[in-house]
């Protein structure tokens, strides 16, 4: 099965995509991370990524339908897009690749999460800059301060549009340009709302319901 994550920033759609990947085995395709990966390559196109990325705003389409369109060339058992699309030229773009690749889209998750729970959300996090686990300092602590749970590494840091001006902005280009995804993906009948505001294993499970019917 093929789904979508979709939700503001500091939903929560990092945290539940890992979850998936580790319970189901399915392939997480973070625009995200891999724009934060093209960055640290030092090329042309991750040096301008970087300043929009930082800024808050969204990278051009061209670009991270591109990287999408490589990734689904190189197969798997069941994709989430965890970040993407986040326009309707990326939805659009979107849906013809599933079809040129005879594959299909199941569902659409949408992760309900109100504006001030966001804000502490996103000023809270700090991730591994080796496997990539998601932290909060208060709902989702290191069990030693300073090291990874998962694979012991103490390179643990903070991503530099996690400010409240950057925060800000990527508000502002979520409701302006992203949430009428929902609208889109409700009138084709693959919309699933969830409260992403519930504890991490409530939300969880709410999205294998969804999954499993
Ligand atoms: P991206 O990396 O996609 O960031 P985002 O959408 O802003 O989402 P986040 O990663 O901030 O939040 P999340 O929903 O994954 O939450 P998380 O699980 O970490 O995009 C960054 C930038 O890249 C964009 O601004 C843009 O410039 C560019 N970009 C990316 N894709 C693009 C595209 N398609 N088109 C154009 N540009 C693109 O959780 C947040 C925190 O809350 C964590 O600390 C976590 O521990 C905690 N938490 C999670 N769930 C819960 C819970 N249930 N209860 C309590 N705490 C929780
Ligand atoms: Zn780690």
């Amino acid at each position: 099965i093929n789904i979508i994550l979709l939700g503001p920033p500091g939903a929560g759609k990092g945290t539940q995509a890992r979850r998936l990947v580790e319970e189901r085995g399915m392939v997480q395709l973070s625009t995200g991370d891999m724009l934060r990966a093209a960055r640290t390559s030092g090329t042309e196109m991750g040096k301008r990524v970087a300043e929009v990325m930082d800024r808050g705003q969204l990278v051009t389409d061209e670009i991270v339908i591109g990287l999408i369109r490589e990734k689904l060339a190189e197969g798997g058992k069941g994709f989430i897009f965890d970040g993407f699309p986040r326009t309707l030229a990326q939805a659009d773009a979107l849906g013809k690749l599933l079809d040129e690749t005879g594959q299909g889209l199941d569902s659409v998750i949408e992760m309900q999460v109100d504006d001030e729970a966001l804000v502490r959300r996103i000023t809270g996090r700090f991730t591994c800059g080796n496997c990539g686990e998601v932290y909060h300092d208060e709902t989702r602590p290191t069990k030693v301060a300073g090291t990874c749970d998962v694979c012991g590494s103490t390179d643990l840091k903070r991503r530099a549009d996690d400010n409240e001006d950057s925060l800000k902005t990527r508000l502002l280009e979520y409701y302006k340009k992203t949430s009428p995804l929902i609208g889109y993906y409700y009138a084709k009948d693959q919309l699933v709302s969830v409260d992403g505001l519930a504890e991490m294993d409530e939300v969880s499970a709410e999205i294998s319901k969804a999954l499993d019917g």
